[in-house]
């Protein structure tokens, strides 16, 4: 597939020099920023909230892919929204009865929104509504949610060509979860254009080959 977005996800950078970080992705040729918040509820971890990321919008122009492992999603959209988010995305688990609302309010703020399913989440489910969805992104969890540096877990690259078979041809099918440059070959070849890696990219010393070797 053409144009495929890199979003390095700051979860596996260096933390006390996140702007240093930041800017060596920017400048390695990143497509967007991953930023990943999780709430020790939703998932058994804890990473960054509003302020971290209005910080972060001050000092980069990529735009900032907020990935909210929450419970109660739609009540953080505002403060992210307000934070600097450009597309938010959040997972059908957290809002399995109220899914539809919180894409239609993230979409009222007038920028991306996203939903993801995690690994054991059938996507068969969306079937019937994906083609008119009013989603922009559908976010493949390829591990568990919670943590980086995970192995990708290969049943769920099945979801892809599924998804992407019955969705507009626009709606962007983003993976996340042990993405390096084998297995990003298999997920653009069945069709995902978007790929989310965090210890791959920022635990590589030279960050634009690495993101080079993703999108080729
Ligand atoms: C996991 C996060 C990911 C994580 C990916 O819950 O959503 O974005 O940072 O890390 P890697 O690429 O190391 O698997
Ligand atoms: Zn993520």
């Amino acid at each position: 597939m053409d144009n495929i977005i890199i979003s390095p996800s700051i979860l596996s950078a260096d933390f006390a020099n996140l702007e240093r970080e930041i800017k060596s992705v920017e400048e390695a040729g990143a497509d967007w920023l991953h930023i990943d918040v999780m709430d020790g509820h939703f998932v058994p971890n804890i990473t960054i909230g509003v302020p971290v990321v209005k910080s972060i919008k001050k000092i980069t122009k990529l735009p900032l892919d907020v990935h909210l492992m929450i419970d109660d999603p739609k009540f953080y959209v505002k403060p992210f929204v307000e934070a600097g988010a450009d597309i938010i995305t959040f997972h059908y688990e957290a809002c399995e009865d109220t899914y539809k609302e919180v894409i239609s309010y993230i979409k009222s703020f007038g920028i991306k929104a996203g939903m993801s399913i995690k690994p054991k989440t059938s996507h068969l489910r969306f079937v019937d509504e994906l083609p008119n969805s009013e989603l922009d992104l559908f976010l493949i969890m390829t591990v568990e949610p919670g943590f980086g540096g995970q192995e990708f877990i290969h049943y769920t690259s099945m979801k892809i060509p599924e998804i992407r078979k019955i969705a507009k041809p626009e709606l962007i099918i983003q993976v996340d979860g042990g993405i390096n440059n084998a297995t990003s070959k298999i997920c653009t070849s069945l069709g995902a254009n978007s790929l989310v890696a965090g210890s791959y990219i920022f635990k590589n010393p030279d960050r634009v080959q690495a993101i080079k070797s993703l999108r080729d």
